[in-house]
C-alpha cells in the first residue's frame, strides 16, 4: 500500500480496518472515534475518494493511493486550501474530529460545499457547535479553484511515529466573523484579541499528539472483561483458557487488586466522594463494571482472551428507579460499606442529601397572589467526547509514567499513589491533548487498572475504551426527578421557592454529593426569596454510574426552576424578561440557597441586568428565520437565566512557573491541561501581557505533574479563572524581576555584564469566588400536530467578565449551546428493564451533525471580575445550562402548554402537547 506518496512496511492483516492498519503505521492524524463509520474522525482518502477508514477494509485499499491528514498539504510545508481556511478561522476547539472533517471539505465539490449539511452528515464534531466549522467553510476558496490531488504522489520520507508537539508558531488570523454587539472594552496588548490556538497548525495537519499517538516499543493492550448482570456476587474466575491463548500475557481478577475502596471522581478533598469502589470487585452492580483485565500483545489477543474468561456470578436482586430504589426493603448496593466510606445512608441506597431552608416556604406560598407546583423530569445523556477514555502506563526505571486522557493529572497521580501505596514522586501522569472532555474525564476510570498491569508486568500497556464501552461503563449525566413549589406576589415580588430533587446516581456515588450541591445550591441562590427550602437526595441504583457533567447538575435544576418560573410569571401576566429583573440577585447580596449561612461567593461583578436586555432586544429585533409559511404551526420566544460559581467550593488550587529562555523569550510551565477549553491560548496571552511582549515569545508547557507542584484540575471552567491567575501571577513577578535587575538590552551594551536567566513562580487557590451568569432567548416554531419544533432564532448573552479571547470564548458559547440543544432535542441513553444500557453507538444516540444546529448570536455583557485575572469570569461550562428551559419557555409561549419531561423529542413533544387535548390552533383541524 502506497500511503500520503509512502510504501507502507507492511501488509495489512486480513479481516484488518484501514483505519487500524494506518495508525499501526505510524499515521496517527487518523483518529479513532466510535468504530461503526459514524463519526468521521478516521476519515481518510481512496482514490481520492474520502471514505471513514474504520469500517473499510484495509486489504480492498492496496494497489490504490490512500491519502490521510498528514498527506494533505504539498512537500514544501504548504497548507491545502481547507487546511489554512480551518487555520484561519480557528474551526475547532479540541480538534480531535478536526483531520476528518478536513479530509471530507477537501474532497467536496462547489455544490457540496453550497449544501455543506450533506456531505458533511458523516463528521461529527461535539465541541463547536459547528459554527467555527461553517466560517472555515465560508472562508475557504471555492474547490473548483484548488489544485486537484495527485493520483499518485510521489514517494517521500515517513513521518516519525510519535510526533513532538512543536511546530512554528501560527501566524495570528484575524477573527472571520461579526465581533459581538456589546463587546468589552479591548485592554492593550494580546488580552482582549481572539489570537489563535497554538497548536492549530499541528491540529489542521494531525501533527497534534493525542494520548494514544504514541508508538512505544513492547506495548501490550488490555481489553476487559464486563459483568452481564445488573447486580451479582463473583463466585468464582476461570482464567485457563484465556491465559492458553497465544499472546495473552495476564488475567487480572479481584484477587489481584488493592482492597482499597476509593471513588472515581477526582476532586481536590478526596473525602467530597464516597469511597465505594473497588478496582476490580467481588460485587458488581451495573451490567457492564469490569470484571477482570486481560492483557495481551495485540489488542486482538486481549479481546480474544477477554471472551475466554468463565465468571461464575451468583445473581442479587437489582432495582433500577431511585424512588424504588430509596424504600425500605429495596435491594441495597453498599449495604456493606461502614460510615467511615462517606455514604450518607449505605442502608436506604442514599449516597449522598442535602436539606436545608431559611424562612417558611409554607408562608410565603401561602401570601402568594400566585402558585406553581409542578415537577421535572431529566434524563440521561452522555458527554460524548469524540476520544474515548484512553491510558497508556510504562515504567522509567522504578517510576510509573501514565499517559492519560485526563482533566485532572495532579489528581489522578494522587490517587494511584494511595492506591498502591507509592510516594507520589514515584508516579507521574501526562496528559497529551485532551479529545474533549466536557466533565467525563474528571474520572479515574482507565489509569488505575493500567498502572496495575504495568506495574505487575513491567513493560508498557494500553487501554482504550471502546465507544460502545463509553455508553455502557463510562459515566453519564445525572437523571433527575425534581419538584419545585413557587409563589410570588401580584408585583412579580418572589414570596416561596422551594425544590426537591431525587438524582439517580448509578451504581457508585462518585460526584453524587457535589452535583447535588451544586444542582440546588446556584439555581436557587440566583433570587432573592425569603422563603427557601431544599430537599436532595442522590441514589444508588443498578444502573451505569453517573458523574460530572457540563454544567454540574445545574442544567437539570435550571430546567425545573426556570420553567416554574416562567410559568409563574405568566399566571401573573407579567413578561418572563420583567420578572427575572425584579427577582435575580444584586451585588450586595448575600447568595443563600439551602441555609441562613451565606455562602463563600459574592457577586464581585455584574453582567446580568446587560444580558437580560441584550436577550430581550435581540429576540425582538426581527432577525433569524421566517416561520415555516405551512399552516400548522404556532411560534414563540422564551428566555432562561443561569448563574454560575466561578470556582467550585472546597478548594482548586493551582502552580506556575515561568522562566526567561537563553535564546529570549519565555518558558511558562502550568498543570492544567487543554481538551479544547482554549487554556493554552488565554495562558500565553496572559503571561505575554503580563511581560509586555507578543504570545510567540511565550513557550507554554503544561498538564505534566513533573512540571509544577500542584493543579487541581480544568473542571468548572477554572482553567483560565485558577490556573490563569497563577500564570499571571507568576508573569507579573517575572517582569517585576526584570524591571528591578539590568535588563537584556543593558546586558548587550555591557557584554561582560552576565545575568542570570530570571525565574518566578505563584499559586492561586481559586478565593475569593465570584459569580458568572448566562441568559439564553429562543424564537421557536413549534407543530402541536407533529411534534415538531424548530428554531428560528437563537441567542446567548454572557457575562464573563473581561473576555480574555473573544473568539475562543464566543466557541466556547456555540458549542455549549450546541452541546445543551443535542441534549434538550434527541439525545438520550436508554436503559433496559434487565438495566442494560441498550444505547450503544452515535447512530443510535443522534449527536447533532452539522444540518441540525442552529446559529446562534453570541453576546458579552460589559464587566470585569476582581476575583479572576484581568477581570474574567469562567465561560467554559455554564452557556450549557440555560438552553432546555429556554426552549421548553418558547415551546410554551408559541402553544400554551407546558413541557416538563425531556428530551423534546417529536413523540414525546406530541404527547406531551396533546395530553390534555389537541393545542388550539387557528390554522389546523387536529
Ligand atoms: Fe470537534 Fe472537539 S473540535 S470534537
Amino acid at each position: 500500500m502506497i500511503v500520503n506518496g509512502v510504501p507502507a512496511a507492511e501488509s495489512p492483516a486480513p479481516g484488518q480496518c484501514l483505519r487500524t492498519y494506518l495508525r499501526q503505521q505510524g499515521w496517527f492524524g487518523v483518529k479513532k472515534g466510535c468504530d461503526a463509520g459514524d463519526c468521521g474522525a478516521c476519515t481518510v482518502h481512496v482514490d481520492g475518494v474520502p471514505v471513514h477508514s474504520c469500517i473499510y477494509p484495509a486489504m480492498r485499499a492496496v494497489g490504490h493511493p490512500v491519502t490521510t491528514i498528514e498527506g494533505l498539504a504539498a512537500d514544501d510545508g504548504e497548507l491545502h486550501p481547507v487546511q489554512q481556511a480551518f487555520l484561519d478561522a480557528q474551526g475547532f476547539q479540541c480538534g480531535f474530529c478536526t483531520a476528518g472533517m478536513v479530509m471530507t471539505v477537501a474532497a467536496m465539490d462547489d455544490a457540496q460545499r453550497a449544501e455543506p449539511g450533506r456531505a458533511l452528515k458523516g463528521n461529527l464534531c461535539r465541541c463547536t457547535g459547528y459554527q467555527s466549522v461553517a466560517r472555515a467553510l465560508a472562508c475557504a476558496p471555492p474547490a473548483t479553484a484548488q489544485a486537484e490531488e495527485p493520483e499518485a504522489p510521489e514517494p517521500k520520507a515517513p513521518e516519525p511515529k510519535a510526533p513532538e508537539p512543536k511546530a512554528p508558531e501560527p501566524k495570528v488570523a484575524p477573527p472571520k466573523a461579526a465581533p459581538p454587539k456589546a463587546a468589552p472594552p479591548k485592554a492593550a496588548g494580546p488580552v482582549g484579541a481572539s489570537l489563535p490556538a497554538p497548536a492549530g497548525r499541528r491540529v489542521v495537519t494531525g501533527r497534534e499528539p493525542y494520548t494514544l499517538d504514541l508508538a512505544l516499543p513492547g506495548l501490550a493492550h488490555m481489553s476487559l472483561v464486563r459483568s452481564p448482570h445488573a447486580h451479582a456476587e463473583i463466585e468464582s474466575v476461570d482464567t485457563s483458557a484465556a491465559m492458553a491463548l497465544p499472546g495473552v500475557l495476564a488475567v487480572f481478577t479481584h484477587a489481584d487488586a488493592p482492597d482499597v475502596l476509593y471513588s472515581t471522581a477526582r476532586h481536590e478533598k478526596v473525602e467530597d466522594d464516597p469511597h465505594d469502589t473497588v478496582l476490580l470487585d467481588r460485587v458488581v452492580r451495573f451490567m457492564g463494571q469490569r470484571v477482570a483485565a486481560v492483557v495481551a500483545e495485540t489488542l486482538a489477543a486481549a479481546e480474544a482472551g477477554a471472551a475466554l474468561v468463565k465468571v461464575s456470578y451468583r445473581v442479587l436482586p437489582a432495582v433500577f428507579d431511585p424512588d424504588l430504589a430509596m424504600a425500605a426493603g429495596a435491594p441495597l448496593l453498599h449495604g456493606d460499606k461502614t460510615p467511615g466510606s462517606g455514604i450518607a445512608r449505605p442502608r436506604r441506597n442514599v449516597a449522598a442529601e442535602v436539606h436545608g431552608d431559611i424562612g417558611d416556604v409554607a408562608t410565603g406560598l401561602a401570601r402568594a397572589a400566585a402558585v406553581v407546583s409542578e415537577s421535572f423530569s431529566i434524563h440521561r445523556i452522555q458527554h460524548a467526547h469524540l476520544e474515548t477514555h484512553a491510558a497508556i502506563g510504562w515504567l522509567e526505571g522504578d517510576r510509573l509514567v501514565l499517559r492519560s486522557s485526563t482533566q485532572t493529572p495532579f489528581l489522578t497521580r494522587d490517587a494511584v499513589s494511595r492506591l498502591f501505596g507509592l510516594p507520589p514522586g514515584q508516579v507521574r501522569v501526562q496528559a497529551a491533548r485532551v479529545g474533549g472532555g466536557f466533565g467525563g474525564k474528571q474520572e479515574m476510570l482507565t489509569e488505575d487498572v493500567v498502572a496495575l498491569a504495568v506495574l505487575r508486568l513491567r513493560r508498557p500497556v494500553q487501554l482504550e475504551f471502546t465507544r460502545e464501552e463509553q455508553f455502557a461503563a463510562a459515566t453519564t449525566r445525572h437523571p433527575m426527578r425534581i419538584a419545585v413549589q413557587a409563589g410570588a406576589a401580584a408585583d412579580g415580588t418572589l414570596t416561596a421557592l422551594a425544590i426537591q430533587t431525587v438524582a439517580n446516581t448509578g451504581a457508585y456515588g462518585n460526584h453524587s454529593g457535589g452535583v447535588l450541591m451544586h444542582s440546588c445550591g446556584e439555581a436557587l441562590a440566583l433570587y432573592r426569596c425569603p422563603n427557601k427550602k431544599v430537599d436532595g437526595w442522590s441514589v444508588y441504583t443498578n444502573t451505569v454510574p453517573a458523574g460530572a457533567f457540563r454544567g454540574y447538575g445545574l442544567s437539570q435544576s435550571a430546567f425545573a426552576v426556570e420553567s416554574a418560573l416562567d410559568e409563574l410569571a405568566r399566571k401573573l401576566g407579567l413578561d418572563p424578561v420583567e420578572f427575572r429583573r425584579r427577582n435575580v440577585i444584586r451585588p450586595g447580596d448575600p447568595l443563600i440557597s439551602v441555609s441562613e449561612e451565606p455562602e463563600d461567593v459574592e457577586v464581585a461583578s455584574y453582567g446580568l441586568p446587560e444580558c437580560l436586555d441584550l436577550v430581550a432586544e435581540t429576540l425582538a429585533s426581527g432577525r433569524g428565520e421566517a416561520a415555516p409559511p405551512e399552516p400548522g404551526w404556532l411560534t414563540g420566544t422564551g428566555m432562561a437565566v443561569t448563574m454560575l460559581d466561578t470556582v467550585p467550593p472546597g478548594g482548586h488550587y493551582s502552580h506556575a512557573r515561568i522562566a526567561e529562555r537563553p535564546g529570549g523569550g519565555y518558558t511558562l510551565w502550568v498543570g492544567t491541561p487543554e481538551f479544547g477549553n482554549g487554556t493554552s491560548t488565554v495562558h500565553r496571552q496572559l503571561a505575554a501581557q503580563a511581560l509586555g511582549t507578543g504570545v510567540d515569545q511565550i513557550d507554554l508547557r503544561q498538564s505534566d505533574t513533573d512540571l509544577v507542584r500542584h493543579d487541581t484540575g480544568a473542571y468548572g471552567s477554572t482553567g483560565t479563572v485558577v490556573a490563569g491567575l497563577a500564570t499571571l501571577r507568576a508573569a507579573q513577578k517575572l517582569a517585576d524581576l526584570r524591571t528591578a535587575q539590568p535588563l537584556a538590552d543593558e546586558r548587550a551594551a555591557d557584554p561582560a555584564h552576565e545575568r542570570k536567566l530570571l525565574e518566578a513562580e505563584a499559586t492561586s487557590d481559586g478565593t475569593p469566588r465570584s459569580v458568572s451568569f448566562n441568559v439564553q432567548g429562543f424564537r421557536v416554531a413549534v407543530r402541536p400536530a407533529t411534534g415538531e419544533i424548530r428554531i428560528l432564532q437563537s441567542v446567548q448573552a454572557a457575562d464573563a467578565g473581561t473576555v480574555i479571547n473573544p473568539g475562543q470564548c464566543r466557541g466556547q458559547v456555540e458549542g455549549g449551546v450546541a452541546q445543551a440543544l443535542g441534549a434538550a432535542l434527541y439525545e438520550h441513553v436508554d436503559i433496559d428493564a434487565a438495566g442494560r444500557v441498550s444505547t450503544r453507538t452515535f447512530r443510535q444516540y443522534h449527536l447533532p451533525q452539522f444540518a441540525d444546529v442552529p446559529r446562534t448570536e453570541v453576546h458579552f455583557a460589559v464587566s470585569r471580575d476582581p476575583s479572576g485575572p484581568l477581570g474574567a469570569k469562567p465561560m467554559s461550562e455554564a452557556p450549557f445550562n440555560p438552553v432546555a428551559p429556554a426552549l421548553a419557555n418558547a415551546v410554551r409561549d408559541a402553544t400554551g402548554r407546558r413541557l416538563t419531561d425531556l428530551p423534546l423529542t417529536r413523540d414525546r413533544v406530541f404527547a406531551q402537547l396533546n395530553k390534555a387535548g389537541p393545542v388550539k390552533n387557528p390554522d389546523i383541524d387536529l
